[in-house]
């Protein structure tokens, strides 16, 4: 079986990362949503993908890291998206939990490079454990010692390695790390056939990001893939 990602949410939709982008993908019964969390100034989880908010609000000019969930829910990431979302914010991860099924797989993406976020791992899965989240959930990251740190606080959870470039025997390196590695997510760019074959043949599921045309869905799915991280709402929801 397929099983596909609706990346930050549905983002063609609505502003990425943010509570209506997960209400659609979820309206659209997507079975499994992607998401990237970072920490406030104050520790706070938030759930967005860049360091800093100028893509959605030129005014937004600061890193994340140097704003409080208090300040981060004054600034507006909505209207630039359009107007019918003026009035968005970025949203907590608690928010996000709070309206996500816990049949939906969860995937949490830890944004820690280039600004590297002391302690996240632990706040994270804190907060997982509060939230009786621990479960249908995969936790990845491109920073492997945050994988490591994650594994340390919890070694049962399964662990998505990203890759954004390629590397030697990527399948070799996931299985060297000693890391509780359920699933390789590298760029689809540089994903073929035999790529696929040797991380399976590893026990690894692949899930390539970030596929958004059909006729590269349909090539993948050609090849086995276990699911694709998507955009559009026609390939995160098919099966
Ligand atoms: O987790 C898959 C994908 O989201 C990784 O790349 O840059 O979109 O976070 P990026
Ligand atoms: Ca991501």
């Amino acid at each position: 079986m397929v099983l596909n990602f609706a990346h930050r949410g549905s983002l063609t939709e609505a502003p990425e990362n943010t509570l209506p982008a997960f209400q659609k993908a979820i309206e659209h019964g997507t079975k499994a949503m992607e998401l990237d969390v970072q920490l406030t100034k104050d520790n706070r989880l938030i759930v967005c993908h860049d360091h800093k908010l100028t893509r959605f609000n030129k005014s937004a000019t600061g890193l994340i890291k140097d704003y409080t969930l208090d300040e981060i829910k004054q600034i507006d990431v909505g209207a630039s998206f359009n107007q019918e979302f003026e009035g968005t914010t970025i949203s907590t991860l608690e928010e996000v939990l709070e309206i996500c099924p816990k049949s939906i797989l969860l995937n949490i993406e830890i944004k820690n490079i280039p600004v590297l976020y002391e302690g996240i791992e632990k706040i994270l899965l804190q907060k997982l454990a509060e939230y009786n989240r621990l479960e249908n959930i995969i936790i990845s990251s491109f920073d492997h010692l945050a994988l490591k740190k994650v594994q340390e606080i919890n070694p049962t959870l399964p662990l998505g390695m990203l890759f954004h470039y390629r590397i030697l025997n990527t399948w070799d390196y996931a299985k060297m790390s000693g890391l509780n590695i359920y699933s390789i997510h590298p760029n689809h760019v540089f994903v073929d056939q035999d790529f696929i074959r040797n991380c399976q043949n590893q026990g690894y599921k692949v899930y390539p990001y970030t596929v958004n045309t059909l006729d590269r869905y349909e090539e993948l799915v050609k090849f086995d893939v276990d699911g694709v991280f998507s955009n559009t709402p026609d390939i995160f929801t098919s099966k």
